[in-house]
Order: structure tokens, then C-alpha cells, then sequence
């Protein structure tokens, strides 16, 4: 075990509790029809924004929705939380298992070789970043990555594009059924090993470059925004304490780092979300893995995904006190107001993230005065929204308590969402590798309903 879990085993206590009392209020047995191999075509009842559509198979993350449970690669999510570090859960989704002391060891020593990004921080500073959505300049920063350190452009001036078949979707009658073929027959005409050649081309290392880079860029924006200069990596820490220090100059204690690292883990991967699929999509066009996560975190940005942590801070903000709580939701419910933090078109039961942030945003709050105030609100205005909300299925999602618990480690609300980034550039990157196995443009409908048959006027008469 490692010796930042052995030094903090009250966190690992708080864990076990909560997995305790989550095992008690719903059975962990998979969903057997969400779990068998496709047998493409599907039949799938989808809804606006794809709900319910099946994209692809994955072995790397299961969310059951009706019993609030979280699986990477079959482990439970509290187990990872409580016996695993974010080093250890990042190669597991990567890799597909737990890494041995040595396979840790060496993905260790690649993602600290990849901390440094000077020539990429260099480029940024250029920009106004202390002015700058700090997603924006993340997302700018992971594409200056891409230009320090990517030789994946493509030669396309060799490329035969006569080869290609070339049919667009569209042309085809509605009436057609879905190929359902295991290979689109009208990308690349290449072979499958040249196109594995050329989506490798974003190997495993630009990964571990964009887990450890990504977490160098956002440390430094968080400086630059608060007026200072970045800090370089520390390859004597971890991840999560890494960050913590160069965004605060400060090395964190055992349970800042514990904590940090657990939030890191919880924020990893979570099933076709919209910030994976877009990083996915980007991919299935065989453009590179730094679109892809600059894709990802385009989409991460958004207040109704990883945005909502920020939002729900403002929103505790916004009531003030306890005694607000009841007239403050009693107003958005009449505004049809969306209660940021809470809701998730996956999980229909109880976030079980919520459920291991929630009592870490505790701990952390006995820390710090102001975070107890913004905890007890938040745990009112839960108590009053489950009274309206909870029959409906919603419940605190991922993003209800982390902003509370950062808050408490004194990290300005703006970096939440880049935190989360951060973290889930693993998913992104492990999802991407996963589909280019087996690729296929992701190339949905959309439904006409448009007229037909209109005469074009000229100008002067429209
Ligand atoms: C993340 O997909 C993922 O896995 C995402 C994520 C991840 O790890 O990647 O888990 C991270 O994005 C968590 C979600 C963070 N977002 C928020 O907290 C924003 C507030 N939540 C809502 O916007 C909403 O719940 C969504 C966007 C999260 C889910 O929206 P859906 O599935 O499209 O649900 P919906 O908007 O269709 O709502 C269904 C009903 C509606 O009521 P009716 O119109 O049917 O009467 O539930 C209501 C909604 O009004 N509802 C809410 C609500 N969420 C849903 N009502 C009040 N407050 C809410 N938060």
C-alpha cells in the first residue's frame, strides 16, 4: 500500500463508511442488460442529445444509473478510493489493470520525465492568460502542447485519396438500416494495421505527455491569475500533491494530498459523458489525441458538465446562509431554474462520488471557518431539494460538494473545473486509445423536418 494511504488512514476510514453505507442502500450487481457485447446493429430507444444510444463498447468504465455505482476495468470506485492512488487508477484505465510496484514505478517516472512543459508555458505566457477563461487557456495550452511536441500530421500529401470510397451518409435513403459494419467501409480505404499505424502515431507516451502537461498548465494558469509566476514540477511528489504545489507554492500535508488524490480518482472517467464523447469524436476522425483533449475540454467547460462545481459554489454563495435556503430554492423552482450540482442523465440514485466528497468536504471544512458555513448550506439546500427532487431520481451529482472541499483547501473557484480536467484527462486519453482499436466516425442523424421545393428569388424581390 502506498505510504500516502498508510499516513492517512482516517481518509480511508471516511471511505470505507461511505461504501458501507452505499452497499446498504443499493446491491452493486451490474444491470445484466447493460453489460453484453453488441451485436451491431443495435436497437437502441434514443432520445434528444442521445440519450439511451449505445456509441460503442468499452471496457474501461461502467455506471450503473439505477443503483448509483461507479466500476473502472471492474474495480469498484470505493475500493480505488481507499486502496489505490490517482497513478495507480490512471495506468488501470489505461492499461486495463492495476499496475505491478515495477509497471508503476516506470509510469511514474514517465508522467514526472513529462511535468516540464517550459517551452509550452513559455508560448502561453504570451497570451493574456491572466485574463483568459481559465479553460480557455488550458484548452490553448494542451494545443501549444500539441505544436511543441506532436509529429502526428499527417503526410497528406502521400495519402491515395482516390482509394477512398467515398459516400456520404446523408446521400443514402433514410430507409437504409445502419450497415453495422465492424469497419466504416467509406473512411481511409487502408488497410487496419496502416490505420493502427497512423492512430498510434498517438501512442501511449503522448498520453502519459497530456496526464502530466495538462496538470503543469493548469497549476500555472491558476499563478498567473493570481498575479505570480508558475511554479516547476516537483518530481520528488505524486500527482495530486504536485499540483497542489505548484498551484499554491505550497507543499500539502498528507491529508490535502490524500484528498486531493481521491478527487482525482473520482473525476477520472465516467462512462460516454459529454466531455469523452467529444474527445472521441475528434478522435474518430483520425485527427490527433491533443484535439482530442482540446476537444474534451471544450466541452468540459459547459455549466450543465464540468462547469457545474464553479456554479454550484456561486449558488451556495448566492443563498448565504441556512435560514435563505427554503426561500432561495423556493424562487428557483418557480424560475424552473436548473439547482446546480444536483441532477445526471446517467444516475438515477445517489452519486456515489457525492457519497466519498461529501464527508471529505466535511473533513476539510473542520478546517477551514468560511467552507463550514458554505457546508451547511449545502446541506440544507440538499435536504430541501430531496423533498421536491429526490422521487424524481435527483440527487447531488459529482460536482455538488468538490467545490465546497476545494474551497476549504483555499483553491480559488475559478480552477475547479480545470481541476476536474486535469483528472479526467486520463479518461478521455484512455477512451480514445480504446476506440481507435477498432475505429468508426462517429456519424450520427439528425431528422429533417425542413420544407422542400423553394424557388430561389433573386435578392431584390426577398
Ligand atoms: C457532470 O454525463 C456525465 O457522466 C457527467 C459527469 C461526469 O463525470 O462526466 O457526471 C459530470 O456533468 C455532472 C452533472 C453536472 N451538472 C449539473 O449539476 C447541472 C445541473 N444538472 C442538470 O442540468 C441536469 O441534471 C443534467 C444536465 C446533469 C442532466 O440533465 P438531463 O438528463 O438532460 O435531465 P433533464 O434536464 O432532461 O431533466 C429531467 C427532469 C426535468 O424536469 P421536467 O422538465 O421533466 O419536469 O429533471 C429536472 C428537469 O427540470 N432536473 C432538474 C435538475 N436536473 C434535472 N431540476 C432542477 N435542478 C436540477 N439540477
Amino acid at each position: 500500500m502506498d505510504d500516502l494511504i498508510k499516513k492517512t488512514p482516517e481518509i480511508t476510514e471516511l471511505i470505507l463508511k461511505a461504501a458501507k453505507t452505499a452497499r446498504e442502500q443499493t446491491s452493486m450487481e451490474p444491470e445484466p442488460e447493460h453489460i453484453q457485447p453488441v451485436d451491431w446493429p443495435i436497437d437502441c430507444t434514443v432520445g434528444p442529445g442521445l440519450e439511451g444510444a449505445i456509441a460503442c463498447e468499452s471496457k474501461i468504465g461502467y455506471v450503473n444509473g439505477a443503483k448509483g455505482a461507479l466500476v473502472y476495468r471492474g474495480y469498484d470506485i470505493f475500493d480505488l478510493c481507499a486502496y489505490c492512488t490517482y497513478e495507480e487508477v490512471a495506468y488501470l484505465l489505461l492499461h486495463g489493470d492495476l499496475p505491478t510496484r515495477d509497471q508503476l514505478n516506470v509510469f511514474k517516472h514517465k508522467l514526472i520525465q513529462c511535468r516540464p512543459v517550459h517551452d509550452t508555458l513559455r508560448v502561453l505566457m504570451g497570451f493574456s492568460v491572466e485574463e483568459m477563461n481559465p479553460m480557455a487557456a488550458l484548452r490553448l495550452g494542451s494545443n501549444l502542447m500539441r505544436q511543441q511536441f506532436s509529429s502526428v500530421d499527417m503526410d497528406l500529401e502521400n495519402i491515395d485519396f482516390s482509394s477512398i470510397i467515398g459516400t456520404d451518409e446523408d446521400s443514402i435513403s433514410n430507409a437504409t438500416t445502419p450497415m453495422g459494419e465492424e469497419h466504416a467501409i467509406y473512411e481511409f480505404e487502408r488497410s487496419v494495421k496502416e490505420q493502427k499505424e497512423l492512430a498510434k502515431a498517438d501512442d501511449y507516451d503522448t498520453c502519459y505527455h497530456l496526464i502530466s502537461g495538462v496538470s503543469t498548465i493548469a497549476a500555472a494558469v491558476a499563478r498567473v491569475r493570481e498575479g505570480k509566476f508558475p511554479i516547476d514540477p516537483d518530481p520528488q511528489l505524486g500527482h495530486a500533491a504536485n499540483l497542489i504545489y505548484m498551484m499554491t507554492g505550497k507543499k500539502p500535508t498528507p491529508e490535502e494530498e490524500r484528498i486531493m488524490d481521491i478527487s482525482l480518482i473520482l473525476h477520472a472517467d465516467h462512462g460516454m459523458n459529454a466531455s469523452t464523447f467529444a474527445s472521441m469524436v475528434v478522435a474518430s476522425t483520425l485527427s490527433d489525441i491533443y484535439f482530442s483533449v482540446g476537444a474534451g475540454i471544450s466541452a468540459l467547460n459547459g455549466p450543465l458538465h464540468g462547469g457545474a462545481n464553479e456554479a454550484v459554489l456561486h449558488q451556495l454563495n448566492e443563498i448565504g446562509s441556512k435560514e435563505n435556503v427554503k426561500s432561495w430554492y423556493e424562487k428557483a423552482r418557480s424560475e424552473k431554474r436548473k439547482v446546480m450540482g444536483f441532477g445526471h442523465r446517467v444516475y438515477k440514485a445517489y452519486d456515489p462520488r457525492a457519497r466519498v466528497l461529501a464527508p471529505l468536504a466535511e473533513y476539510m471544512s473542520e478546517r477551514a471557518e468560511k467552507s463550514k458555513e458554505l457546508l451547511i448550506i449545502a446541506k440544507e439546500l440538499e435536504q430541501e431539494v430531496d423533498k421536491h427532487l429526490g422521487q424524481k431520481g435527483i440527487f447531488p451529482n459529482v460536482d455538488f460538494y468538490s467545490g465546497v472541499m476545494y474551497s476549504a483547501m483555499g483553491i480559488d473557484s475559478a480552477m475547479f473545473t480545470p481541476i476536474f480536467a486535469v483528472s479526467r484527462v486520463a479518461g478521455w486519453t484512455a477512451r480514445v486509445m480504446e476506440y481507435m482499436e477498432n475505429n468508426r466516425i462517429f456519424r450520427p442523424r439528425a431528422r429533417y423536418i425542413g420544407e422542400f421545393g423553394k424557388q430561389c428569388k433573386p435578392i431584390n424581390e426577398r
